[in-house]
């Protein structure tokens, strides 16, 4: 095995190599978890729990995944849905362009191939939407074609193993990741050598107290005979992240509500919502009831029926501080006639994200 100090990848010997790799395996085939994408070589059902994976754990994105495959179980149902339709079976996943980018290289298939999924990585990685680690992922899962696919948890098992200290969000990180993980796959078995790396990092190797006692790989692990395991992978970048403040008006007229889809190219594009109020700072209720935006919405004469604590919703790049204030109105305002005008009770027919469906929940819809 492996032991020298920072191995460089030159220093990678063919039985070292061999040995990685039967550990590897032999870990793989007695600690794997039962998975049914496992079970598939369909590139469209790989492709659709890798970026369900994309997004949530392995547990919640399971039944998202039989959701999705029984509703659109072909390349060909998923491009001939509408993406209303899509968003709400991907409601709560988050990253709703992920929603919208598969929708549109559903349709490039179905149109440019026929319905039939490329089989080369250089097709496939040119859809929309799917990047290096998805395009290794299919190739090596449903073609056994020999592409390392590299995603967070081979990041930090192998910068671990290799005792790597170049940032894995920096150009020179990722490529000498992207070597050594290509020196290092299993090329007899490609798609099982990916899925079991995959899951070595997330059951062994992982972010906080690895198992390195029980580890297969203990005496050859650069970063456990260094004692830098909770250190690696090491990122440059922190995320910058942006405070933003929604208020939100429920507004009931009668039996109606007012909802208005997103449309503009950043978060939640495509999902229904209240309509809102968004300030760079936070207001006071006072103010906001007294601002011509809020009166604008609902008139002069609204009656105030409930004001929801605020809820703080955490995404990767932007903290929401979120309030939502409900009305009652009896004259529809010309502003809310852009607006749409719904019954309350089909409001879960509509694709909300996850912030709207807790204030839903606290309104009782
Ligand atoms: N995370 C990303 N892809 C995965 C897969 N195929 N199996 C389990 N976890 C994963």
């Amino acid at each position: 095995m492996f032991t020298h100090k920072h191995t460089n990848i030159k220093m990678l010997k063919i039985n070292q190599i061999d040995s990685f790799q039967r550990i590897l395996l032999h870990w793989y085939d007695t600690h794997k978890r039962e998975l049914p994408w496992r079970e598939s070589n369909d590139p469209y059902i790989i492709w659709v729990s890798e970026i369900i994976l994309q997004q949530t754990q392995v547990v919640q994105g399971l039944e998202y995944f039989y959701r999705f495959t029984k509703q659109f179980p072909t390349v060909n149902a998923l491009a001939n849905a509408n993406i209303d339709i899509v968003l709400r079976y991907w409601q709560g996943l988050g990253y709703y362009s992920r929603a919208h980018n598969m929708l549109h290289a559903a349709k490039e298939i179905a149109e440019k191939y026929n319905g039939q999924f490329p089989s080369t990585y250089e097709e496939i990685r040119k859809l929309k939407g799917i990047g290096d680690y998805t395009a290794a992922a299919i190739c090596s899962f449903a073609y056994n074609l020999p592409y390392p696919a590299i995603d967070g948890n081979v990041y930090r098992f192998t910068t671990r193993y290799f005792g790597i200290h170049t940032p894995i969000d920096s150009t020179i990180g990722k490529k000498d990741i992207a070597e050594f993980s290509m020196r290092l796959l299993n090329k007899k078995y490609p798609g099982k050598h990916n899925q079991a790396m995959m899951e070595f990092g997330a059951l062994q190797c992982t972010p906080h107290n690895p198992n390195c006692d029980n580890c297969p790989f203990k005496k050859s692990c650069i970063a456990h005979i260094e004692h830098t395991v909770e250190l690696l992978p090491i990122k440059e970048k922190k995320t910058k992240i942006h405070n933003r403040f929604f208020y939100y008006i429920c507004i009931c007229n009668n039996e109606h509500t007012y909802l208005k889809k997103r449309s503009n190219n950043e978060i939640w594009k495509g999902l229904f919502e209240f309509p809102v109020i968004e300030t760079q700072e936070k207001i006071s209720t006072k103010d906001l009831l007294l601002s011509t935006d809020f009166t604008h919405l609902t008139g002069k004469n609204c009656s105030i029926i409930k004001e929801l604590p605020e809820i703080k919703h955490v995404l990767s790049h932007q903290h929401i501080f979120a309030q939502c204030i409900c009305v009652d109105i009896n004259k529809e305002t010309d502003t809310l006639k852009s607006y749409q005008k719904i019954l309350i009770s089909d409001i879960e027919n509509f694709a909300v994200s996850r912030l709207t469906e807790k204030f839903l929940e606290k309104i009782g819809w």
